[in-house]
């Protein structure tokens, strides 16, 4: 594998400046949007609301910021399709729009946990009823109270519900998390000029070494940047040629316009430990976060271990860390049982869709063990509707000595429908 990918823009970041750009007022113009389907069930659901969002070119589009109070309520439900970002964070700021409002997902989506921000949203003052804590969830906003809230998870997608939410309050509103999650709401926020502060301060935190607080005080109004935002690129995505080129003998991959936020590149620290030899190098800010350069070469095979402490950081990179492992060194990952509510039973179908392509690996209650002791066959892997899937198993099948089919693999259009074009680039 050899070659430079310019990588497209961050999924994430992308669905925060959607949602921040329409409770901004002004017009926000965004460039390098995220592709997938995901930040477009975003800007569908926002159009729901009555937010004018025109194209402008291929992933720009110029947001006419109307404000909370401005949003209409819509006249069918709102779809988030494949996206538990858009249903979780949509649902922090329709809590405080004061009409009814229903938001579905796809089945994938609608067997996934919602309480986290139901029990949230609903202690700040928002009525919700869902389907045993799952989607279809119906939000009845109006009139919030700030709220002290200690997650029991630790979820950027809680956390940035809860912000969200509480910019519609009178009174400032904490949230801890027991473990740092990626801070990309919080970055965001002063680029639409709102404030929020956080603290690892075990005075304000409760404790717990790893544990953080972030803070917002309501009713302060957004204010749509000028000039043009321009997504950085997904580290997530630039972890797939990055975990690929580390797994295979003779390769070196360039990845660039990548989001350097440390808290998504727990990923390099994993693949440096199973033996890659990495460089990094920043070169500048974009909408307050860090953008550069990652190379990377196979280097060596190493085993390593994952645990609870680095998993936030790597969360969404554990699939392609397993790939890598399957074809030499080996990989042990305990303390992610939220892998298990992602777009799929990751644990379950990670390790069976594996073992199906002849890989030595097996579940844990909260993780997985890969062998990377043999040459993984080859052979037909079921990604089971889920994005980071279809791609770890297609590296698996690169790295295989027979032939791989990946099915129900359109998925991968989730996240990155360009996979293919770029991967048949880098093993031309
Ligand atoms: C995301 C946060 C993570 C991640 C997801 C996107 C976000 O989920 O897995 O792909 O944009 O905030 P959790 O924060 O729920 O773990």
């Amino acid at each position: 594998m050899r070659g430079a990918v310019a990588i497209p823009g961050d999924k994430s970041i992308s669905h925060r400046y959607a949602l921040l750009g329409a409770l901004a007022s002004g017009t926000t113009s965004v460039a390098h949007l995220a592709p997938g389907a995901d930040v477009a069930a975003t800007l569908a659901c926002l159009r729901g609301l009555g937010v004018p969002i025109e194209e402008t070119g291929p992933g720009a589009i110029r947001i006419g910021g109307v404000g909370r109070r401005a949003f209409s309520a819509p006249t069918a439900p709102l779809d988030a399709a494949n996206s538990g970002t858009t249903m979780r964070l949509l649902s922090g700021i329709l809590a405080g729009c004061p009409f009814r409002t229903t938001l579905v997902g796809d089945p994938s989506l609608s067997r996934r946990p919602m309480r986290r921000v139901i029990d949230p949203l609903s202690a700040m003052g928002a009525t919700i009823t869902s389907q045993d804590g799952r989607a279809p969830l119906t939000i009845e906003g109006g009139q919030l109270s700030p709220v002290t809230w200690r997650s029991p998870v630790a979820s950027a997608q809680v956390k940035s519900a809860i912000l969200l939410a509480a910019l519609a309050t009178e009174g400032t509103t904490t949230v801890i998390e027991p473990m740092a999650t990626r801070d990309h709401s919080e970055r965001a926020f002063p680029v639409f000029g709102l404030r929020s502060e956080t603290s690892t301060d075990p005075a304000v935190t409760g404790g717990g070494s790893q544990a953080t607080a972030v803070s917002v005080t309501g009713r302060q109004q957004a204010v749509a940047p000028t000039g043009t935002l321009h997504v950085p690129g997904d580290p997530s995505t630039a972890a797939v040629w990055a975990a690929a080129a580390a797994a295979l003998p003779g390769s070196s991959v360039e990845l660039t316009g990548v989001c350097l936020n440390p808290h998504r590149l727990g990923f390099i620290r994993a693949l440096e430990r199973m033996g890659a030899i990495v460089e990094i190098e920043e070169q500048s800010q974009s909408g307050g976060e860090p953008v550069g350069t990652i190379r990377v070469s196979h280097g060596a095979h190493r085993a390593t271990v994952i645990d609870a402490a680095e998993v936030p950081s790597l969360i969404d990179e554990l699939p392609v860390l397993a790939a890598r492992a399957a074809m030499g060194g080996g990989l042990e990952v305990s303390g992610a049982g939220e892998l298990r509510v992602k777009e799929s039973d990751r644990i379950t179908a990670l390790v069976s869709g594996f073992q199906a392509l002849g890989v030595a690996a097996s579940e844990r209650p909260d993780g997985f063990v890969i062998e990377g002791v043999r040459t993984p066959r080859g052979g037909t892997a079921d990604a089971a509707g889920d994005h980071r899937l279809v791609m770890a198993f297609t590296l698996v099948g690169i790295g295989a000595s027979g032939p791989t089919e990946v099915t129900d693999a359109g998925a991968v259009a989730v996240s990155y429908p360009d996979f293919a074009r770029d991967l048949a680039r880098l093993t031309e």
